[in-house]
């Protein structure tokens, strides 16, 4: 089945809102109601700890402690204090630095690389790691924990080895950030300043490497599949929102309902988990004209792939400021895959490795 079928089959006959068992939630892929999903918290909770009635697996895991799982007022509080790290003025000073380690990664990765290992990955975890004042030195430690910590929670079963290196990973990352503490400075000096517990502040860096590196460099890789036999698109800005939402790095984010409330015609009863498609609604053909067609000048483009709502993505303009100067820096040279290795998804393609010959453009005789 084609992805395009996937999602007529998704529209068509099981309808915009359905029960699926093995998700034991209710799936939703029509953008009306995803947005609904989304902007309405008060109604779909990202708290799970708190409205879930289903058991959870993985209750220590960080992610459920941040923002991302918190509701109002508390996410109101420590929204407003993490946003002064990620301000616009803040994320643009960092372009510099940013362009730098991109022509450094694909220097050092020679004219045939692997994109995810030799540019993407370091690229993501090494800016995290930089806004976060990690040292340098610590950086390989730093993708270390940034691995066993997404390797445990991209999975439903995760093994004992994963559990325990999950375990581990975390206790050393809040050993580092504790030593931090001591002398803090950079954005770990802003944020204990405005208030931030140390607990706190430890979840928020595991969130940002969560949230921030697997995303990023899924990204780059999907735009590198999406652009790579097209000319430079006339604007990259542009180009790099298609990507996200013809193939967004993350599927759907889950929400658990706190009122009986109506969706889509069936009635939602409280502690039910709700999963927003952020893939469906990008491609519902009521808001997008031709939805299964990559238009690199798409405009408007209103995707859903950095949420929307009070937990609209913390990293948006950092994330795509990564992937267009990577993509610039592609573009100024003469690039192709040699090797793809790629696992498809049933709505979109995962991609696991591209390998690509990239090699600066030759000058144009005038
Ligand atoms: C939230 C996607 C990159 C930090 C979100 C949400 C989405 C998302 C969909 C909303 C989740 C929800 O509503 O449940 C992405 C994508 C990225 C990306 C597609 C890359 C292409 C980043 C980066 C960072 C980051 C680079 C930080 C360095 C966060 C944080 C939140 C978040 C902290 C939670 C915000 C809140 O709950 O108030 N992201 N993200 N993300 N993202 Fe990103």
């Amino acid at each position: 089945m084609s992805v395009e079928e996937i999602f007529a089959f998704h529209r068509q006959e099981a309808g915009p809102v359905r029960f699926v068992e093995s998700f034991g939630g209710w799936v939703v892929t029509r953008y009306s109601e995803v947005d609904r999903v989304l902007t309405e918290h008060a109604v779909f909770s990202s708290d799970e700890l708190r409205h879930s009635t289903q058991p959870i697996p993985h209750s220590s895991n960080p992610l459920l402690r941040g923002l991302q799982a918190m509701d109002p007022p508390r996410h109101h509080v420590l929204r407003r204090i993490v946003s002064q790290v990620f301000t616009p003025r803040a994320v643009s000073a960092l372009e510099p630095v940013i362009t730098a380690r991109v022509h450094a990664l694909l220097a050092d990765a020679g004219e045939s690389f692997d994109l995810i290992g030799e540019v993407a990955y370091p690229l993501a975890v090494h800016t995290i790691a930089g806004l976060l004042g990690v040292q340098p030195s610590r950086w390989p430690d730093f993708a270390r924990w940034t691995e066993a910590i997404t390797s445990f929670f991209g999975t439903f079963a995760a093994d004992e080895a994963r559990r325990t290196a999950f375990h581990q990973a975390t206790t050393e990352m809040g050993d580092y950030f504790r030593e931090e503490f001591e002398r803090p400075a950079g954005v770990i000096a802003t944020l204990m300043a405005s208030g931030l517990t140390e607990d706190e502040l430890i979840d928020f860096c595991a969130l940002l490497l969560i949230n921030g590196h697997e995303t990023t460099k899924t990204l780059l890789a999907n735009a590198v599949l999406c652009l790579v036999s097209q000319p430079k698109p006339a604007d990259l800005r542009l180009a790099v929102e298609e990507v996200l939402r013809y193939l967004p790095p993350t599927g759907g984010t889950d929400r658990f309902v706190t009122r009986p409330t109506t969706l889509g015609g069936h009635e939602l009863r409280p502690g039910q988990r709700v999963v927003a498609m952020i893939t469906a609604a990008n491609r519902d053909p009521e808001v997008f004209p031709d939805p299964h067609t990559f238009d690199p000048d798409r405009a408007p483009n209103p995707h859903l792939s950095f949420g929307h709502g009070i937990h609209f993505c913390l990293g948006a303009h950092l994330a795509r400021m990564e992937v267009r100067i990577a993509l610039a820096a592609l573009f100024e040279r003469s690039w192709r895959i040699t090797d793809l290795d790629t696992r498809r998804t049933p709505v979109g393609i995962d991609v696991l490795e591209v390998t690509l010959a990239a090699r600066p453009r030759e000058a144009v005789p005038a």
